[in-house]
């Protein structure tokens, strides 16, 4: 192989190693973007329709409603899909049920998930609407 040759082969490697790390970071901030557009859309569904029992602080209410800063549902994100959609039924009767939240959309529900999970789950990934959408029709 004469010089010209390899320094051309040397030129395409750099070039191929450049345009690898060029989409991966480009994938990377695609989806810290989406992430952050899931937690702030979240932020606000969770002030609307969960703060009220779990308080904005996750932390609950006295023996009411309890802390879920905690929650090893966020490590479960369809399970947590089903409980934030269909409620719990509950028939202990100093345990009080969650009510469902029929009203929300499929992608509303994968934004308070992302809320839930960056939030207090210690994730950083957003979880997207075919998630919550296959997690709900299992349930049916
Ligand atoms: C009316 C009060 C109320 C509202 C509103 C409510 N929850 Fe709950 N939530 C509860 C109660 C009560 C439980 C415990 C239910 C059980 O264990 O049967 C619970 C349980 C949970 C858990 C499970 C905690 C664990 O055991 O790990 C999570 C997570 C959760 N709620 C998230 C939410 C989210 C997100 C919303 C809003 C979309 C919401 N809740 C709205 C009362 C409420």
């Amino acid at each position: 192989m004469n010089k010209g040759n390899r320094l051309r082969q040397a030129g395409y490697f750099v070039f191929g190693i450049f345009s690898v790390f060029g989409t991966l970071s480009s994938c990377q901030s695609q989806q810290e973007l989406k992430t952050e557009q899931y937690y702030v859309e979240g932020l606000q569904i969770y002030q609307m329709n969960c703060a009220n029992c779990h308080q904005e602080n996750g932390e609950g209410l006295a023996n009411l409603y309890p802390a879920i800063t905690d929650s090893k549902l966020f490590s479960n994100e369809k399970e947590l899909a089903r409980l934030i959609k269909y409620g719990t039924k509950s028939n202990v009767e100093d345990h009080r049920p969650m009510p469902a939240n029929l009203n929300l959309k499929d992608l509303e529900i994968a934004e308070v998930i992302t809320f839930l999970k960056v939030k207090w789950g210690k994730d950083s990934v957003y979880t997207d609407t075919e998630t919550v959408i296959k997690a709900l029709e299992y349930q049916q």
